[in-house]
């Protein structure tokens, strides 16, 4: 080997650059939880879902501002927003009937990452077109706080914001990516979140934008 070639092969590649995501304590980001194919069971079970419960556009309290993103639900309740405020019911807003029970594979996904002994109550399905987002909120409309939330992200990426429990506290992004899953348990349970932006085209899974399923505990189990 000649020297010129021997001092060319010292040189090492470039390090890959690592993607480091710090998220506060008692959050848990599990990336590519979902694989591609549960990814795809899990959408056709929404579609299901969305057949009986249609999506709607839920508005703020009191202001009636419509939300950029529409909402459903399956479970025994559902998170509703309207004029009179926010809250968890048993029935659909706009046709009435009980939101469709929970799929076991939501159960499925419950039961591996909440670390919780009871099931889930509610889990709000959340579709993001390529503008919608969701401002920085806390989800306190539950009584239960034990329990923590688990969210499922499927379609295109969004760039969640999660920071602490104040409004005023830094926040940092994370890309949710098709199939990642993100769980806010302990202090990161009444931690302020919501999604800036989607990432149009980031995922062929969906025609486009971005499902989120948000499972909760609402009430205290005896
Ligand atoms: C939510 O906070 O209800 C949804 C968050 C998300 O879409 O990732
Ligand atoms: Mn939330």
């Amino acid at each position: 080997m000649s020297e010129r070639s021997q001092s060319h092969s010292t040189v090492d590649p470039p390090a890959p650059s690592p993607t480091v995501v710090t998220i506060p304590p008692g959050a848990t980001y599990a990336a590519g939880f979902l694989d591609r194919k549960a990814q795809e069971a899990l959408r056709d079970t929404v579609r299901e879902i969305v057949a009986r419960a249609p999506f709607y556009r839920p508005c703020m309290p009191k202001t009636g501002k419509p939300f950029s993103v529409v909402m459903s639900n399956c479970g025994p309740l559902g998170w509703v927003s309207d004029r009179d405020g926010y809250r968890y019911q048993a029935r659909h807003p706009q046709t009435g009937e009980p939101w469709p029970a929970m799929p076991e594979i939501l159960l499925d996904a419950w039961r591996r990452l909440a670390a919780y002994p009871h099931p889930p109550e509610a889990c709000l399905i959340n579709f993001y077109d390529e503008t919608a987002r969701l401002g920085l909120h806390v989800d306190q409309d539950e009584t239960d706080f034990e329990a923590p939330v688990v969210s499922l992200s499927l379609g295109d990426t969004a760039v969640f914001r999660i920071g602490g429990d104040t409004r005023k506290a830094p926040t940092r992004s994370i890309k949710l990516k098709s199939g990642d899953a993100i769980v806010l348990g302990g202090p990161a349970r009444r931690a302020f979140h919501g999604v800036d932006r989607i990432l149009p085209g980031s995922s062929d899974l969906l025609k486009s934008g971005r499902l989120n399923l948000t499972m909760r505990r609402v009430t205290r189990p005896e």
